[in-house]
Parts: structure tokens; sequence; C-alpha cells
């Protein structure tokens, strides 16, 4: 008898791994930062400039408004490590209030972001040691700086901390502990919960472009995987999750179908869905918790003029 269609070969590019084993789950789900291809990342530049996508527009006013509260709260002389570095806009305006800061660690996977990212400030911000560093944020890793090299922050913008569930948060969170040392600080930016209506059409926006975002992630396994997923019959939908205080990211089976991917075969029901991202939403209250877990406190909370995010700075302890 002729087994050899039933060899499944073992699948080292982590990218298949993730998706063959998000897809095998009762709950099917796929990791968000499988969603930042080059078009991936070019629609959530995008998405950032949307009306409804208040976010970008709120913690930039933030770090405008703040820039010198910011800076007296980094302290002079400080070396700023920035974790998912992307473009980096937030960044120059950060390092442009800081005083006589000593050095730029972009942590980013993206490495087309991170050289160009490092190149632009390394030309507008001369005396800085730009020292960027390819990896993914929750992995464990050494930074290039220590004691000796004067007091560190860590700067985490774009509300990406709700993005990871508890244990990542606090993963990272601990892992910056390490990074930034006794004397760290850190800056943290958040989304804050309101009403449901304004966050759900924050990220199913009128124009489209959040749900081809979305569905890129199935192009991409199409093209890089060999899938078959027809994109006619899956829908973007983005729901608020009340017990999590989360607007969860979805694609919809619009009919029962099967999808094949590396020899492999899902079956979808009508309606079941595959979650791509969670965005976790904060009060005071509760992301002062979840710096605890970490082993943060908060000194200090911004906030824009509406209220909409919050922008928080961290010391130890
Ligand atoms: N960090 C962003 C957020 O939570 C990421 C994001 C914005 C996003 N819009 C999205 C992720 C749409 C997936 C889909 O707001």
């Amino acid at each position: 008898m002729d087994h050899a269609h039933d060899i499944i070969h073992p699948v080292e590019d982590s990218f298949a791994r993730d998706v063959l084993a998000g897809l095998s789950a009762d709950v099917k789900t796929l990791p968000s930062r499988w969603l930042y291809d080059e078009r991936g990342s070019a629609l959530f530049e995008e998405i950032t400039r949307l009306d409804e996508y208040y976010l970008t527009r709120a913690e930039t006013s933030i770090l405008r408004e703040r820039q010198n509260d910011i800076a007296d709260f980094v302290e002079s002389g400080a070396i700023l490590i920035e974790y998912g570095a992307g473009a980096g806009v937030k960044t120059e305006l950060v390092l442009a209030g800081l005083r006589e800061p000593r050095g730029y660690v972009p942590i980013d996977i993206a490495d087309t972001f991170l050289a160009e990212t490092s190149k632009r400030i390394a030309l507008r911000f001369p005396s800085l040691w730009v020292r960027p560093i390819e990896r993914n944020f929750l992995d464990v890793f050494k930074v290039p700086f220590d004691e000796s090299d004067g007091g560190r922050t860590g700067f985490f913008p774009g509300s990406t901390m709700g993005n990871l569930n508890a244990s990542e948060a606090k993963t990272l969170l601990t892992q910056m502990g390490q990074h930034l040392g006794d004397d760290g600080r850190a800056i943290i930016g958040v989304d804050l919960q309101k009403n449901v209506g304004t966050l759900l059409r924050a990220y199913d926006d009128s124009a489209g472009v959040t749900a081809a975002f979305n569905l890129n992630l199935l192009e991409r396994i199409n093209a890089e995987l060999g899938g078959d997923f027809r994109l006619e019959q899956f829908e973007h939908a983005a729901r608020w999750n009340e017990i999590e205080k989360a607007v969860e990211m979805h694609l919809v089976s619009l009919c029962d179908q099967r999808v094949t991917i590396c020899g492999r075969t899902f079956d979808f029901r009508t309606s079941e869905t595959i979650h791509t991202e969670s965005s976790r939403k904060y009060t005071a209250e509760s992301f002062e918790r979840l710096a605890r877990s970490g082993g943060w406190r908060v000194a200090e909370a911004w906030q824009d003029a509406d209220r909409l995010f919050g922008l928080f700075g961290l010391i130890r302890g």
C-alpha cells in the first residue's frame, strides 16, 4: 500500500508551525505578530491615519504636550530602549525632548524598519549611540548597556502591551526590569476603556482598511505556505469581550468549508472564527495591577485632552 501521501514532514518554519498549531486547536487562533509582513505593515500604517483609529493621534498628542514632563521623568544622560520599534516616529518625539540622551536601542523583528529607523535617528541625533537589536521582544536576550553606561528607560508605545496576554505581559515587564536595572524607568502607552461603539469603530473602519489588514493574513498563508483560503468566504469582525475588556479581531467563515495548508486540511463551520488579535483596554487601576505583576509601580500617568489614551511612567518596585 502506498502511504507516501500520509507522511507528515516536520515543519521547521515558525510561521508554518504557528499556523498549523493555531488552526488545529478547538478554538482557532493565529498569532497576531504574523499580521505584519510588508503589506501588513503598510496597511497598519494606513490604519494609524484613519479618522476612526484615534489611538495614534491621542498618544502622539500626549508625547508632544508632555515632552518636558517626560524628559523630567527620564532624567538626563539616559539610554532609551524601545520594544517593538517599528517606524520610530514617536521615538523621535521623545528623544527630541530628552536632555543629553546617550543611547538608543530599538528592538524589532522587522529588519527593514529597524535599519531605516536606526539610520534616520543616528543622523538626527549625532551624539547618540544607536545599537539596534533584531529580535522578538518576547525572546530572552541581553541589551548592550549596563549600570556603568547610565540610566536606562524602556519605551513601549502604541498600545502593543494590550496585544499581549497576561502571561506575555508579565514576562515582558520582568525582562524589561532586567534590561533596565533597579533604577530603570519605563514609559508605556495603553488604550483606555471607553464606550464600546468608539472602540469597535477603531477596529472596523468604514473604509475597510482594518478588514484588509486582517484578511491579509490569509493571503500570506496562501502565498507563503501554499494555502487555498478563498478570501471571499471569510469576513473581518471586531468584537468586544466584556470579561477580558478587549476588542477581539476575528476572521469569520461565511460557509462550511475545508482549507488545505501544507498538505493538511482544516474544516470550518459557518460562523466559526479564527481569532487573530486582542487589544486589551485599561483603566488606571487595571494598568497599575498589570505593572505590579511584572515588578513595576506607576509613578506618572499622562492622558490626552479627551482622555482616550494613557501614557504611564513606571519605576521599579
Ligand atoms: N497595537 C494596535 C492596537 O491594539 C494593533 C492594531 C490596531 C491592530 N489595529 C489593528 C491589530 C487591527 C490587528 C488588527 O490597537
